[in-house]
């Protein structure tokens, strides 16, 4: 079996490495820097190469890391659904990580597949931003593609709450504000492999602090994979298109709900307070997809003659 793993740093990146280990395991796993792809639209068919080689040689693309630090990332986006259209398996599919870094569309999917997500609202036009904000009443403003707790704002609807909406209006000129959850300053992050939850842990955060990303300094323990949690993990997974994900849950006075999806998720947090390695159950999870794959392209003993000979 050959996986091309996407990465830029495959030497750098702690995760690409992990995931280059692993693949490595099962097959052949090729280091891919994004930008070495290109595309060739011929008169019968479109080709993906890496490098020299036709993307066909391979069993399944892993985006490692699927925006390089060179080349155009538009072109990788694309690049990566042609090889999608094309019949190539690639996980995580370059859509659905689209979706997990967008926060509005994250809310939205997760609310149509019925899976407990704040209330939450996106504006523009400085009224509507601070109508947003009165609706919500309490919330916390968020970058709408942001991650390791950066930008977050706590804000409350008044005047310093609406100053600050209308900062973010001014100076990003949208803001994406999330309805606020009473929680006692833990949350739970699973990670979602497939259709189950490959390891899970609660982060805690440090006194005073309420946003509990390991980056922030939170402390990690594990947690019990399964149970309502587990089944909310992988319903958001699910909901985005996600083969993998790091879910995070916070329980507040209405039950668990989803905060938010990664569909590029560290786990340096799972792995200290699990001791397992997630690089692991990817590898299986996409050595079997491929598997699968190959036996439902394999031509039959009949297709092949065999009983006719
Ligand atoms: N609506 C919310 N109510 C309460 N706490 C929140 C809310 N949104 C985020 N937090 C806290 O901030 C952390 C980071 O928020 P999150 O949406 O996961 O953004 P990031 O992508 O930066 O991790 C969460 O893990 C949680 O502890
Ligand atoms: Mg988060």
């Amino acid at each position: 079996m050959r996986f091309g793993v996407v990465t830029a740093w495959p030497a750098e990146d702690w995760h690409s490495r992990r995931l280059l280990a692993s693949f490595g395991r099962r097959g052949e796993a090729a280091a891919v820097d994004p930008a070495a792809l290109a595309a060739f639209v011929g008169e019968a068919a479109l080709e993906v190469r890496a490098s020299q080689r036709p993307a066909a040689r391979f069993d399944a693309w892993v985006l490692a890391r699927g925006l390089g630090r060179s080349g155009d990332p538009d072109v990788q986006f694309e690049v990566y659904r042609a090889l999608e259209g094309t019949g190539s398996l690639v996980v995580n599919k370059i859509d659905a990580l689209l979706s997990a870094q967008d926060k509005l569309r994250t809310s939205w999917l997760l609310r149509r597949a019925g899976v407990a997500t704040p209330r939450a609202a996106v504006a523009q036009a400085p009224r509507q931003a601070v109508a947003a904000l009165a609706w919500l009443g309490e919330a916390v403003a968020k970058p709408i593609a942001g991650s390791l707790g950066d930008g977050l704002e706590r804000v409350r609807d008044d005047r310093a709450g609406r100053r600050a909406v209308l900062d973010r209006v001014g100076r990003d000129g949208a803001v994406y504000l999330q309805a606020w959850v009473e929680h006692p300053g833990r949350d739970a992050r699973l990670f979602v492999v497939g259709e189950r939850v490959a390891g899970a842990m609660e982060r805690r955060a440090p006194p005073g602090e309420w946003r509990t990303n390991v980056e922030r300094g939170a402390r990690v323990r594990p947690l019990p994979a399964g149970g309502p949690l587990g089944a909310l993990a992988v319903a958001a997974a699910r909901a985005l298109g996600l083969d993998w994900a790091g879910v995070d849950v916070v329980t507040g006075p209405e039950g668990p709900t989803v905060l938010e999806v990664n569909g590029n998720p560290s786990w340096v947090g799972i792995l200290e307070a699990t001791g397992e390695d997630m690089a692991e159950p990817i590898a299986e999870h996409v050595w079997a997809r491929a598997r699968q794959r190959l036996e439902r392209t394999r031509p039959t003993p009949e297709q092949a003659g065999a009983n006719h000979g």
